[in-house]
């Protein structure tokens, strides 16, 4: 139900709480500043103190921002977007650096070494893909959670020392919640100690058969340390992802996902985006959670200013007025008026959210002294 706290009310109204409380007295209605009161009667009020009440419900807002229908025809091919998940220390960011490093010794000028929150390379068979290093499981589920499928396939790693572990086994979780087709990759072969067959084994406890015990779960056997078998990891990606025929509409307005943002002492708040739908620009009015912005400069994986963003392709975006979380979804819109409306909003959302908990927090607290 909608409900707004005798503070809000106040504080939208630009009236003093005590003018509220004492007005709601008049109707008969007894309220703490902190307590909630209904819609019906926070218009009474408004009008009573001469204020004009338009109703705002959440699908008027939030109309029309996402998951707009797309026609077939205006679908093209778009790179697959790849998370690497799996237990603690079994190689994840080892597999990316040595991805990219490899990708980038190949052929692109500039060697990289600054982290950083996605990247797109190109397989050896010629297709890009974009990985996206999630900091642990968290992002991914947030993303999951506020209802935008972020992740095409999931690259599964095992260190063959170690076995399957605990957060192995949550990471087969969550791609199969979510849905998304797994890559097996049995990393650390280079270890004496190493034992492959363990691995497949192993997995089999989670209804994961690999290739090589008979079942259909594509699996590459690398080191990350060494370099071995990163160009046939990337393959198999690019084989399984044709298999996916991923596509999105390039020619609309963009939509996506926030991986990671920050306030960049220099910069501003810097929000590293991965566009998953349209072509984001430079100009751009966008939203993302409670923030809005002019998309002032785009900046893409190499540290280049570039004019456009589009679909599958991770890039930073300049020009936000406030940081946004991670796994904030994001649209553009058609204007800055609009903009506004949508961030604050929400803003006043997760500020009665806040309020409401805070409210429950305190009558507990009571309940349990009386
Ligand atoms: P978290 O982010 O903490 O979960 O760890 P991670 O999965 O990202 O592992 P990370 O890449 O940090 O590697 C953990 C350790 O394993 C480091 O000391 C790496 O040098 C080592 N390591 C990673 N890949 C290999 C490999 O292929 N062979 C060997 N011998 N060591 C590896
Ligand atoms: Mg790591």
């Amino acid at each position: 139900p909608e409900t707004i706290t005798v503070q809000e009310l106040a504080n939208r109204m630009s009236e003093r709480a005590v003018d509220v409380t004492r007005l709601l007295m008049k109707q008969g209605v007894m309220k703490k500043i902190t307590d909630l009161v209904d819609a019906d009667t926070a218009q009474l009020i408004a009008e009573e103190l001469g204020h004009t009440v338009r109703r705002v419900a959440e699908s008027d807002v939030e109309e029309g921002l996402f998951d707009a229908p797309e026609s077939e025809d205006a679908l093209k091919p778009r790179p697959p977007v790849v998370t690497i998940m799996g237990h603690v220390d079994h190689g994840k960011t080892s597999l990316l650096d040595a991805i990219r490093h490899t990708n980038v010794v190949r052929g692109e000028a500039g060697g990289i070494t600054q982290h950083i929150g996605a990247y797109q390379v190109t397989s050896p068979l010629g297709g890009k893909i974009t990985f996206i290093d999630t900091p642990g499981h968290a992002a991914f589920t947030a993303m999951r959670a506020r209802g935008a499928k972020s992740t095409d396939i999931v690259v599964l790693v095992v260190a063959a020392d170690d076995g399957v572990k605990p957060q192995t086994a949550e990471a087969v979780n969550h791609a199969r919640a979510a849905g998304v087709p797994i890559i097996v990759a049995i990393n650390k072969i280079d270890k004496p100690e190493a034992n492959i067959q363990r691995v497949r084994t192993d997995l089999l406890q989670y209804e994961l058969q690999v290739e090589s015990l008979g079942g259909e779960t594509l699996e590459v056997e690398v080191s990350a340390k060494e370099g071995t078998n990163l160009d046939k990891l990337l393959e198999v990606i690019q084989l399984q992802a044709e298999i996916l025929e991923l596509k999105a509409n390039p020619d609309r307005p963009a939509e996506g996902s926030v991986i990671e943002a920050k306030l960049d002492r220099g910069r501003g708040p810097v929000a590293t985006v991965l566009v998953q739908r349209g072509t984001l620009r430079q100009g751009d009015i966008v939203v993302a959670g409670s923030e809005w912005g002019r998309v002032r400069v785009l900046v893409n994986d190499q540290g280049e200013t570039v004019p456009e963003a589009g679909p599958s392709t991770p890039v930073e975006i300049l020009g936000f007025n406030g940081a946004p979380e991670a796994g904030d979804r994001l649209a553009v819109v058609e204007n800055e008026a609009r903009a506004r409306e949508i961030a604050e909003y929400r803003t006043r959302q997760k500020r009665e959210q806040a309020a409401a908990r805070a409210t429950v927090r305190v009558s507990g607290l009571e309940e349990m002294m009386s």
